[in-house]
């Protein structure tokens, strides 16, 4: 078999994680840089990243999250959260960082920021904060994929009440959302999920080619 078919098929949604087992340094910042290389639209990338360390803190997510305990027991608990609209500064700020990697000439550059402005700036606000949830999910796939190579667990969560969690950590202030929880660390061999059976549409029903 393929090792990314492999791969892809060892992963599950974690149910129970050992709390004793934590992540290392390194694979914190593979995890890290795998997020970061995460695709978006115009590589806007209208995303932010938290890692909540304190347990304190955790215990107060835990309720938020329905009580779901890979919020407290997962080495890391991992909140994507995304900017409930893009600006004039955001999208400048951008060009000009393009610009400085990629030694883009003035003229190109003004070009750029014209094109993202005029593109960017014209969806309306609820399009735009929608737009940039999906930017988020894409950096979820990436991550789940990433973690399941590195032979991490990591359990992609919805189910917990994003207004509470979001006032909790002062989100808003930042002009921020939270999207989508993950815990990462490792399996509790008590997990019976493991050894469930992996379901998924069939072949037949998933594809069709024209
Ligand atoms: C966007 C999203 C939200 C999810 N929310 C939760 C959740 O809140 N709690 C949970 O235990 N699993 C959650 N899951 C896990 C799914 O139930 C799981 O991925 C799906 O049943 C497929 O099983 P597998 O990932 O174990 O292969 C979520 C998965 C995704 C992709």
């Amino acid at each position: 078999m393929y090792k990314i078919i492999e791969d892809l098929n060892w992963r599950y949604a974690a149910k129970q994680y050992d709390p004793s087992k934590k992540l290392s340094e390194e694979q914190l910042e593979i995890i890290k840089e795998s997020l970061r290389l995460s695709p978006s639209a115009y590589g806007l990338q209208p995303l932010k990243f938290i890692f909540i360390e304190s347990p304190e803190l955790r215990e107060q997510i835990k309720p938020i999250a329905y009580n779901q305990n890979q919020v407290v027991d997962a080495s890391h608990l991992l909140i994507f959260c995304t900017y409930k609209s893009i600006d004039e500064n955001y999208i400048d700020s951008h060009v000009e960082r393009v610009a400085e990697i990629r030694n883009t000439p003035e003229e190109r550059k003004l070009m750029f920021g014209d094109f993202l402005k005029k593109n960017v700036l014209k969806i309306p606000i609820e399009s735009q904060e929608n737009w940039n949830v999906h930017q988020a999910y894409i950096a979820l796939g990436q991550l789940l994929h990433t973690c399941a190579s590195l032979r991490i667990d990591a359990t992609p969560m919805e189910g917990f009440n994003a207004v509470e969690l979001d006032k909790l950590l002062n989100l808003g202030a930042e002009g921020l959302k939270s999207v989508l929880l993950c815990p990462i660390g490792y399996r509790s061999t008590e997990d019976s999920y493991q050894n469930l059976k992996k379901v998924r549409r069939s072949f037949l029903d998933l594809f069709e080619t024209r």
